[in-house]
């Protein structure tokens, strides 16, 4: 057999599973919510049988992607490493959560280039002086008294998305409401 003849491609394992592969893709400020919005969503689509993971920046920057810091370099290296395990991870057959501020538009536009029809974008568009307000992790406190450089919203930029497919304020709606609107969506887009 020719190299590469008989391979098994992404339509075989994802037809093993039952599912599109595909990127779910949540990007907004610290403390926006994106990590609990994907952590509902994805125990709600395991509790309907798909085989799903999720990539989070916190616990991404722990391992893979312990090297980098939040320059906009970095950070720009962070967002392609975290699309390029998509990428794998979908063409294992997988529906992926990735939740990263992603601040830059580039980044995550080049992340859609190499999931042609399986990128989801949510923009988790909460306002900052709700997410300053929640501050979950202290950190922008310590960022407004001069602790921390370059962070997100106060002295480093965050693109907002321009054609995100669903954009949610988690300070007007509850993350239960929000989970059925993506589970909605992705059902009429025929991605799940
Ligand atoms: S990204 O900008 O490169 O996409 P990522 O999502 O991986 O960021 O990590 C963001 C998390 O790192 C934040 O939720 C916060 O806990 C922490 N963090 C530490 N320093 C900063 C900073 N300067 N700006 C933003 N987030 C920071």
């Amino acid at each position: 057999m020719a190299p590469g003849e008989g391979r098994v491609d992404r339509g075989q394992r994802a037809s093993i599973k039952c599912q599109e592969p595909c990127v779910i893709w949540f990007t907004g400020l610290s403390g926006a919510g994106k990590s609990t919005l994907a952590e509902a969503l994805e125990r709600s689509l395991q509790a309907e049988g798909r085989h799903t993971y999720l990539l989070d920046g916190d616990r991404l920057r722990l391992g893979l992607n312990r090297d980098l810091g939040f320059s906009e370099h970095d950070r720009q290296e962070n967002i392609r490493r975290a699309g390029e395990v998509a990428a794998l991870m979908v063409d294992a057959g997988l529906v992926v959560l990735a939740a990263f501020i992603s601040p830059f538009r580039a980044d995550r536009d080049a992340v859609r280039q190499l999931l042609p029809g399986r990128f989801i974008e949510i923009f988790v568009d909460t306002p900052l002086n709700v997410c300053e307000a929640r501050d979950p992790k202290g950190l922008y406190r310590r960022a407004r008294a001069g602790q921390i450089k370059n962070f997100t919203g106060l002295d480093s930029p965050f693109e907002a998305p321009q054609a995100a497919e669903l954009r949610f304020d988690t300070s007007a709606c509850a993350v239960e409401e929000v989970v059925q609107q993506i589970h909605d969506y992705l059902r009429s887009h025929h991605a799940l």
